[in-house]
């Protein structure tokens, strides 16, 4: 059984789709051991409470650099046998120390397909503002490794999602998340679990 730390910023939907996924015996050979949030005031963790799951907080303001900020981190999932770290709406950038010791085992999930509307400053709702503003038709998003370049490891799953007329962010992200988001993370997850991705390079392949 793979031990997953799922790490939140902020409503927790994400993390919420999981904690579902894993109560119907989705997440095979995985369970939830801990949430770590970067913001004390995070909803994600009353989610994670009430599901009975081990939370912690690691303020992101309390640090200065990214170094300093996963030292921090990794003296609180070190020591708890972490096997797979899931970024579920975790919006800070995490540094090289972290990415480098837990290199293939993290995952991170990005409201757009990548390699669209990514990158540093596309987080949240400016994905689905710079969506609008470009005038695509189809958005979507993706699940992927994390490595040293924002939104630049391996990808995993993908989900398109339809743009529709008159949208606005609320409803776009609405709709991205029910229609891409909580679908692919819990599944990619579960496939991680199950040993079932293979990695070459940046690309992965399904077994
Ligand atoms: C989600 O849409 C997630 O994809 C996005 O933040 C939102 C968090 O919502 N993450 C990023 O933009 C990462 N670059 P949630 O807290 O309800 O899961």
């Amino acid at each position: 059984m793979m031990n997953i730390a799922v790490f939140v910023s902020g409503g927790g939907t994400n993390l919420q789709a999981l904690i579902d996924a894993q109560e119907r015996g989705e997440i095979k050979n995985g369970r939830i051991v801990l949430v770590l949030a970067s913001n004390e005031k995070a909803y994600a963790l009353e989610r994670a409470k009430k599901a009975g799951i081990e939370t912690a907080v690691v303020s992101r303001k309390s640090y200065g650099s990214k170094e300093e900020y996963d030292k921090a981190v990794l003296n609180v999932i070190d020591d708890k046998n972490i096997d797979l770290i899931v970024l579920a709406g975790f919006l800070s950038i995490l540094g090289e120390t972290l990415v480098e010791r837990y290199k293939n085992r993290i995952i991170n999930i990005h409201p757009s397909l990548i390699p669209l509307f990514c990158g540093d400053g596309f987080y949240g709702k400016k994905v689905h503002t710079a969506v609008l503003n470009s005038g695509v038709k189809v958005t979507g998003a993706t699940a992927h490794f994390v490595n040293e370049i924002t939104d630049g490891g391996a990808i995993i799953l993908q989900k398109a999602v339809p743009v529709e007329q008159g949208d606005n962010e609320d409803i776009l992200q609405y709709r991205v998340m029910r229609q891409a988001e909580w679908e692919i993370l819990p599944k990619a997850v579960s496939l991680f679990c199950e040993g079932r991705i293979k990695i070459t390079g940046n690309k992965t392949e399904i077994l």
